[in-house]
């Protein structure tokens, strides 16, 4: 089962290959791009040990030369070290600027290798094989590239797109579960933002498709790249509507700094809280109905997901606090935020200016233990 989403950007456009068993094919679909037979990949421990023999096999059998270099995983090597590290081994490897880079695993690989190879040579191209569901739906696609600086998450990169991504959904079966739900955050986000019929499709069929439904795991996967695509298309540098893409990850950059980026609280969980909770913003704005957030909200917990606050394990900052950490948003102008907010599911919008008081209420109302006479 195969299917692909073409990212249309004049000169930098790719293709995303969606489907089952596909690093048995990588070969087949990474040689045409080849100027010599010689590739670089670069993964981390974990994917090493459980799918890199079978993409170098792949590789080798078309004669291509192959070296690795083996990263520890986590968000800690998003980091100046390693960006340094993975540099220096790229050049004691020769590689060159017309050959090819290998971004082999999660979104923490994704984004180092992919900045790596934007300053590399002055750039040089590469592929991405996003691992993780996180990876496959976001972070593999649209050309986000960086590392973390200890002022917060993604403020040293570079837009760098891939020359193809291969997200293959077989790799998603050795994922544990909370690491898939993680991935699941920016899956919902997609039909919150932008398509309620997804939406309603995803309150129906995510639980299966969680469960292991590889073709409603090829379409879920299939309609966020399509989505994706479409508007980095429209706007790659964000200038205007890829902050819709945005959608809940204020609250959640905020709520990841406040736990040290730390396992208390993974990307895609801080992502569906903050989907739950630009909702309950947007309703306190008068924007959406009271329904709107409920249902949010309702999905996350159907589907086993952190839903509030009060959720994450250990303490977290007071919501006047929460609010100053929101301010060091890459994306704040002049020290004013804006937000993503929405009308209703499937209807978000920016808002350029924001009481800050409404949305400390609303952060306030879920660092409670959410009453038991409101649906949750
Ligand atoms: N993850 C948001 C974006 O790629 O724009």
């Amino acid at each position: 089962m195969r299917d692909k989403i073409d990212v249309n950007l004049g000169d930098r456009s790719y293709t995303i290959h969606i489907g089952t068993d596909l690093l048995k094919s990588s070969g087949e679909f990474i040689y045409p791009i080849l100027n010599r037979k010689k590739i670089a990949i670069v993964t981390d421990e974990n994917v090493a040990s459980l799918h890199l023999s079978k993409l170098k096999k792949c590789l080798m059998e078309m004669n291509i030369e192959v070296s690795v270099l083996i990263l520890p995983a986590g968000e800690s090597t998003k980091s100046w070290q390693y960006i340094e590290k993975t540099v220096e081994w790229l050049l004691s490897q020769h590689i060159e600027r017309d050959d090819v880079i290998i971004a082999f695993g999660g979104g923490v690989i994704g984004d180092l290798v992919g900045f790596a190879a934007s300053i590399l040579r002055r750039g040089v191209r590469f592929v991405q094989i996003p691992t993780s569901l996180l990876a496959q739906v976001d972070s593999s696609v649209g050309g986000k590239t960086g590392i973390n600086s200890s002022h917060g998450k993604n403020l040293i990169g570079a837009f760098y797109q891939p020359q193809m991504v291969l997200a293959d959904i077989s790799l998603l079966n050795t994922l544990t579960s909370r690491d898939f739900l993680a991935g699941y955050g920016e899956v919902m986000k997609y039909g919150l933002l932008g398509d309620y019929d997804f939406f309603v499709w995803l309150e129906e069929n995510a639980l299966e498709m969680a469960n292991g439904d590889v073709e409603k795991r090829i379409y879920a996967v299939k309609r966020s790249c399509e989505m994706k695509a479409n508007i980095v298309a429209q706007d790659e540098k964000e200038k205007g509507q890829r902050a819709l893409l945005n959608l809940g990850h204020t609250f959640c950059h905020a709520l990841e700094t406040a736990t040290g980026l730390s396992d208390r609280l993974l990307h895609g969980e801080g992502v569906g809280i903050g989907c739950a909770l630009a909702f309950e913003t947007s309703m306190r704005l008068g924007l959406c109905s009271q329904e709107a957030p409920s249902r949010v909200r309702a999905h996350l917990k159907k589907m086993g997901m952190k839903v509030s606050l009060s959720d994450i394990p250990g303490s977290l900052p007071n919501p006047e606090d929460l609010i100053s950490l929101m301010k060091q948003d890459k994306k704040a102008v002049d020290g004013k935020i804006s937000f993503i907010m929405a009308r209703d599911i499937g209807k978000a919008f920016i808002l350029p200016q924001i009481d800050l008081d409404l949305v400390k209420n609303a952060v306030s109302y879920t660092h409670l233990t959410l009453p038991t006479n409101r649906e949750v």
